[in-house]
């Protein structure tokens, strides 16, 4: 009778195991079914945004092309002279800046192509220093390099990385408006190479953080808020990221990861 018992119980409990493990294997395939198809759908979404920034272009090349045209006719004899140059003044800046908005957002949004190349990073951080040491100079900004003894190679888009680096720098130099001090450092770390752009401005304070890579955020009155979103896809595009550390009242370390080969 035990015996029976004990060959019903456990044929009981290996029937729950075996359950249980194929339900929660099922979850995981919804979840996961789930994850594949919110990604297409952020392709999709990426691709139809795109598209429809490319076609308002075209119409408004047209606006613009007869306001221009508009304001030719318009001569300074015309009763209403000043008051229509004024509005057509009006009309063509604001659509030069849906112009601008759209060339930003494909800039970001759209393809990127990689044009990869052996890239030596010492050489493109230098590069980097003295395009923006007359800049830093006017800011009164002590701009530094650290370079490593030997060369760090990279397979990337030069242009790209330079850009992605770019947008670092403007970013510690527009944060010390009063001077201060940038350093460039270019390092190993495990398998990844370092570019660190690090500033003694104010920081950043914790509760912005998680949210200073967000596409259109941005605290400047000029900003588009658009330059670390740009540099972390870039970072990305090339398997790499971009971390950060900031400490309020010492400064901000961001530093671009790239795959070593
Ligand atoms: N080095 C830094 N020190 C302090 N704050 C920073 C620094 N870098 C970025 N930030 C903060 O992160 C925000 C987002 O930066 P991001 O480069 O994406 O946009 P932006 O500089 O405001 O505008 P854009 O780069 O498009 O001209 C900035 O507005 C600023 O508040
Ligand atoms: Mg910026």
């Amino acid at each position: 009778m035990s015996f029976l018992h004990g060959l019903f119980a456990g044929a009981g409990l290996t029937l729950l195991v075996g359950a249980a493990a194929g339900y929660f294997a099922y979850r995981r395939l919804g979840r996961l079914t789930e994850r594949a198809r919110q990604a297409e759908r952020l392709a999709e979404l990426g691709t139809l945004t795109g598209g429809l920034a490319h076609e308002i272009k075209n119409p408004l090349s047209t606006i613009q092309l007869n306001l221009q045209l508009i304001q030719e006719d318009l001569t300074p004899g015309h009763p209403a002279y000043s008051r229509l140059a004024g509005r057509i003044a009006v009309c063509e800046k604001e659509t030069s800046r849906l112009r601008e908005i759209l060339d930003d957002f494909l800039r970001y949004a759209g393809r990127m192509e990689l044009d990869r190349k052996p890239v030596e990073l010492n050489r493109l951080c230098e590069d980097l220093v003295d395009f923006m040491l007359p800049q830093a100079q006017v800011q009164k900004v002590k701009l530094r390099f650290k370079r490593t003894e030997d060369d760090v190679i990279v397979s990337a888009d030069e242009r790209l990385v330079k850009q992605a680096v770019l947008n670092l720098m403007i970013n510690g130099l527009q944060a010390m408006p009063n001077g201060g001090e940038m350093i460039l450092t270019v390092s190993r770390k495990g398998n990844e190479a370092a570019i660190d752009v690090i500033d003694t401005g104010p920081g950043i304070p914790p509760e912005t953080l998680s949210k200073i890579f967000d596409a259109y955020y941005t605290t400047r009155k000029a900003g588009t808020g658009l330059g670390l979103a740009m540099t972390r896809r870039i970072a990305q595009e090339h398997g790499g990221r971009v971390l950060v550390t900031s400490e309020q009242g010492k400064g901000s370390d961001f530093s671009l990861r790239l795959p070593l080969r």
